[in-house]
């Protein structure tokens, strides 16, 4: 794996020094098939701001990620096998005969967290610095639709052990569509594929897991990547760098990304790499994933685990189905919490960007948002019992009513005045 990344890396690193100078072969392909200069312009040239600091990163660790994902991915399919009477000793397999089965294992499902990490990360930055405002709005949006697509891989991958955990998340997951009008039970009947959540269930699961939502994520991160070009990386202080170009039409505060930007990030690639490999060779339980005692249990229709519990990525939106009494609004409002940061870009009336130019009002509306959201996470780990339910109805409450204020905090808010440029500090 760490192999793997690495030829990759040294590819990306000799292909952008040496395609400048291809001629001959690389131009007669080029001219058919444009794959150099794609490259070139999207991995060399892109003009990126020159203030681009470490929250930056998080995009490029996103696609290491993703890359991670589907290497460990890929050796985990040879060995598996999807169905209810040999999908939970087939991970048995893997983790105890499988040569280095488990350490590939471990690879993956520490990768998901770490990729769950990264990209809050990356969504926080991009609160923090307005990148969702114009002309970036698409964009973004493309983002929450990668962070849908994320966690429906997540979730259908969760299910695959098939241990008790596995089950019984799915089981009540899939309940909630019960609570669509008219349709609902249908919908439920054919995600099952049956009456029940069944091996035909596993089976779906592992095709939407494994050939649906992956590659959706792939394309929605090409496109995603194809926006960002278009429109140009927004930056910490929020300034549009293409008002003021040179003689040749080069933005002033911008460096072609490679090599400045692409040494900077390998570093924090490989400080990255580092943190994950501690993770997986001296806490591979850290996150807990897939190795909650009860997944050691095979799965059992018959006996209810004590306390269902989702992964700690999905715990905020689990915190806020369970507070609200009613199922199905319940449901609705869990996917309200994803749904509204669609409509981020038109909420915040803000004529500032960046949050260094911005007043105490839309500081407090971001602290809060982020302060329910954690509070959430924590309270979704937890039995939706006494106290524990009391703080996950305030957390909610303070979590949607972001997106009741940010328009009025936005719009009232003092905002500083704003460099016209990139300031030198
Ligand atoms: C698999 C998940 C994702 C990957 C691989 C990914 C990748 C990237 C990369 C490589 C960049 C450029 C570098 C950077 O600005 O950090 C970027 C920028 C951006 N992404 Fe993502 N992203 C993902 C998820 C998301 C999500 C969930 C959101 C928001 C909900 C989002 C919103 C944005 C925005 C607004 C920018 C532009 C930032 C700026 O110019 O300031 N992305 N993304």
């Amino acid at each position: 794996m760490f192999i793997s990344l690495l030829i990759t890396g040294f590819a990306i690193f000799v292909v952008l020094n040496v395609l400048p100078y291809f001629k001959g072969v690389g131009a007669w392909i080029d001219r058919r098939l444009p794959i150099f200069s794609f490259l070139l312009d999207h991995l060399s040239y892109y003009p990126a701001p020159k203030n681009l600091n470490i929250w930056y990163a998080f995009g490029a660790l996103a696609m290491v990620a993703c890359a991670i994902q589907f290497i460990s991915g890929i050796w985990l399919v040879m060995y598996y096998t999807p169905t209810a009477e040999q999908a939970f000793s087939s991970v048995q397999l893997i983790m105890r005969e499988v040569p280095y089965g488990w350490l590939v294992r471990y690879v993956h499902s520490t990768g998901v967290s770490l990729w769950f990490v990264v990209v809050y990360f990356h969504i926080f930055r991009g609160l923090m610095y307005g990148s969702y405002k114009t002309p970036r709005e698409l964009l973004w949006m493309s983002g929450v639709v990668l962070l849908f697509l994320l966690m429906a891989e997540a979730y259908t991958g969760y299910v695959l052990p098939w241990g008790q955990m596995s089950f019984w998340a799915s089981k009540v997951i899939i309940s909630l569509f019960s609570s669509i009008p008219v349709v609902g039970n249908d919908i439920v009947v054919w995600l099952q594929g049956d009456y029940e959540v069944s091996g035909v269930t596993l089976h779906r699961f592992f095709a939407f897991h494994v050939v649906g939502f992956s590659f959706l994520i792939l394309a929605m991160i090409f496109l995603h990547i194809i926006m960002l070009h278009s429109v140009g990386s927004n930056n910490p202080d929020g300034v549009d760098i293409m008002k003021h170009k040179d003689r040749n039409g080069w933005p002033l505060d911008a460096v072609p990304y490679y090599p400045y930007f692409v040494m900077k990030y390998i570093p924090i690639i490989l400080l990255y790499l580092f943190v994950f490999f501690v993770i997986v060779f001296y806490a591979p339980t850290f996150f807990g994933l897939f190795l909650e005692a009860e997944n050691f249990e095979r799965a059992n229709p018959l006996v209810t685990p004590l306390h269902i519990k989702p992964s700690w990525y999905l715990s905020p939106y689990y915190a806020i189905l369970r507070s609200i009494p009613d199922k199905s609004l319940g449901a609705l409002m869990m996917l309200m919490s994803i749904v509204l940061w669609l409509f981020l870009p038109w909420l915040d009336l803000s004529p500032v960007r960046s949050m260094r130019y911005r007043g105490w009002m839309s500081r407090t509306a971001l602290i809060t948002v982020v302060g329910s959201f954690v509070l959430l996470g924590y309270l979704g780990l937890q039995p939706a019992v006494g106290w524990y339910l009391v703080m996950s109805r305030v957390a909610t409450l303070l979590y949607f009513s972001f997106f009741l204020l940010i328009p009025i905090l936005s719009y009232y808010d003092q905002d500083y005045v704003v460099p016209d440029r990139i300031p030198e500090r």
